[in-house]
């Protein structure tokens, strides 16, 4: 197949209102994005955001209002029924496994549903509850599971169907961090077999430890795509510039300088933080001009970078 694993052209999705008192919600305002074949991409955003929404247009368990949306070239819409076989989806939280059967029964009707063959359905049952590390387990009943225990069981239904598309919505929501970091390390092995990954989540740690590339979407609208490194590009006037030996009355005229947003001193050295757009050459000019030489810049982390764009609404750092 040519082109991008998922291919969204300027969705829009609008919740009108059910009751008199309910307000219209604009979940997805215009989005668009392609996400390469063997790609993790991130969709971080604060609660509310969109990122659910974009995920079950994409699983065709929602339509959009406008826009069209395609995964492995398959229209979601038009095509829902070429779509579904080839996804997996994994929601956070603990809904959708039954709790009164095994984790192998579970495994073994999602393998029903995507119409394994008996014998078919039960060997794939063990290959995934080994995969995700559930053998010893697999003939309890859900009820009896830990919450990371549960998320691995979702982890494997998504995969029952051997999906070439992962949609994953805030699964390691409520794990603790050690099942959260075993989660994010099985992420990265389904990457090495060449899955592609949509992961939505509001945890920045885990967008930039996983991702390829991280699109940040606030307000059902797509803010920036970028790789979480150069992320911080995106706000060059947050670039800092870290110096050592500068005289204070240079520190001084330095905080004076349009564009400089702070100067903060600590044991000797200054940190110069940059608020507009070319200010950095400047402060650098100053800086050399004075023969102060032990100058680094650097941009910020993709957490600043989000405060910045977001601000603290939902935030999970
Ligand atoms: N079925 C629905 N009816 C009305 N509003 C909805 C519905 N689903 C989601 N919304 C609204 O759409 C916005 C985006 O929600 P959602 O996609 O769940 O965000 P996220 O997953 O990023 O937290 C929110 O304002 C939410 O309240
Ligand atoms: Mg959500």
């Amino acid at each position: 197949m040519k082109g991008p694993a998922v291919a969204v052209e300027d969705i829009t999705r609008v919740f009108e209102p059910r009751r008199k008192r309910d307000t219209r919600v604009v979940a997805l305002d215009r989005v668009s994005l392609d996400i390469p074949l063997g790609e993790i991409h991130g969709l971080l955003g604060p609660n509310g955001a969109g990122k659910t929404t974009l995920v079950k247009i994409l699983s065709t368990v929602l339509v959009p209002t406008s826009g069209r949306a395609r995964v492995l070239g398959h229209d979601v819409v038009a095509e829902a029924r070429a779509v579904r076989p080839v996804i997996g989806i994994v929601f956070g939280g603990e809904r959708g496994l039954y709790w009164r059967l095994t984790g192998r029964q579970n495994l073994e009707y999602w393998g029903a549903l995507y119409k394994l063959s008996g014998s078919r359905t039960k060997s794939r049952a063990q290959e995934l509850l080994e995969r995700v590390g559930l053998t010893d387990r697999a003939d309890e009943r859900v009820e009896t599971y830990s919450r990371g225990m549960k998320q691995r069981l979702h982890l494997a239904r998504g995969l029952v169907g051997d999906a070439k598309v992962l949609f994953l919505d805030e699964p390691t929501t409520g794990m603790d961090p050690i099942a959260a970091r075993e989660f994010r390390s099985l992420i990265g092995e389904l990457k090495g077999e060449g899955r592609t990954i949509l992961l939505a989540t509001h945890d920045l740690v885990e967008a930039e430890t996983v991702c390829d590339r991280v699109t940040l979407i606030d307000r059902g609208t797509i803010l920036a795509t970028e790789s979480p490194r150069t992320l911080g590009h995106v706000i060059s006037r947050f670039q800092r510039i870290d110096v050592e030996g500068a005289p204070p009355e240079l520190l001084e005229r330095l905080r004076a300088l349009t564009g400089v947003a702070s100067v903060s001193v600590a044991d000797g050295a200054a940190r110069i933080e940059v608020a507009e757009e070319g200010t950095t050459g400047s402060v650098l000019k100053l800086l050399v001009d004075a023969g102060v030489t032990s100058v680094k810049t650097s941009l910020p982390s993709l957490e600043e970078v989000y405060v910045h764009l977001i601000g603290d609404r939902g935030l999970d750092i």
